[in-house]
């Protein structure tokens, strides 16, 4: 089964950090004089902080020059620091941990697929860092999820086929990318919003060992 390799999302996945991209988003909303809600906050999970900013100004039918989105930018990710400076390893969302303990027993390696500038800080923030095999993230794609680079970029990590990588993916666009990049889906949330992966938990204290044996070597059980 070590030809298998997984490529986690990080928010959403380890950790429930859409809370905090809430919070700052919602500052900025407020600032411009417009309702940001958390039904609105769903369709800015998996996309890119630019991306997002896109989104949340047609929310409020906002139009700013270049310039001012910039500083926007700029003023949400601070904000949103603020909150990940805080961050522990408490924060990692449960099952998690037993999942990464399975893999490191049995000798599979797993990178980070992430849209996210901050997820190294993050990693480094609730002590997972060191566990990677490696990292893709926001500063290192060109083209955001639904697109398949940052997966793509994660199979080249793990030296492995695309075929041959597990996704574990919070976001619709991050569902399509690893079905895109032609590999396992395994939708972490809610069973209808990601009908397009190939498996869907409520969260990873329902995945149990029989199911991960089974995904990663097929001809154990
Ligand atoms: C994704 C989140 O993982 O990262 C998005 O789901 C977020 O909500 C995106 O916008 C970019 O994050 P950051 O940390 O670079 O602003
Ligand atoms: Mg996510």
């Amino acid at each position: 089964m070590n030809d298998k390799g997984i490529i986690f999302d990080l928010d959403g996945v380890i950790v429930d950090t859409a809370k905090y991209h809430y919070l700052a988003w919602k500052k900025i909303a407020d600032a411009l004089g417009f309702e940001f809600t958390k039904a609105h906050n769903e369709l800015l999970k998996g996309v890119s902080r630019t991306r997002s900013l896109e989104i949340l100004l047609d929310i409020g039918k906002v139009t700013l020059s270049d310039n001012e989105k910039q500083k926007k930018l700029i003023s949400k990710n601070k904000d949103y620091l603020g909150y990940i400076e805080k961050m522990g390893a408490d924060e990692i969302l449960p099952g998690v941990l037993t999942v990464l303990d399975f893999l490191d027993e049995n000798n599979i390696h797993y990178v980070l697929g992430s849209a996210s500038k901050n997820a190294e800080l993050i990693l480094k923030q609730i002590n997972l860092h060191h566990r990677f095999f490696g990292i893709v993230d926001g500063n290192a794609v060109s083209k955001a999820k639904p697109d398949p680079e940052v997966f793509l970029i994660g199979a080249h990590k793990l030296h492995l086929p695309p075929e041959n990588c597990i996704v574990f993916e919070d976001a619709i666009a991050g569902v399509e990318a690893a079905k895109i990049a032609n590999m396992t889906a395994i939708g972490i949330g809610d069973k209808e919003t990601l009908s397009e992966a190939d498996f869907v938990f409520n969260d990873f204290t329902e995945i149990s060992e029989a199911f991960l044996y089974e995904l990663l070597d097929s001809t154990k059980y």
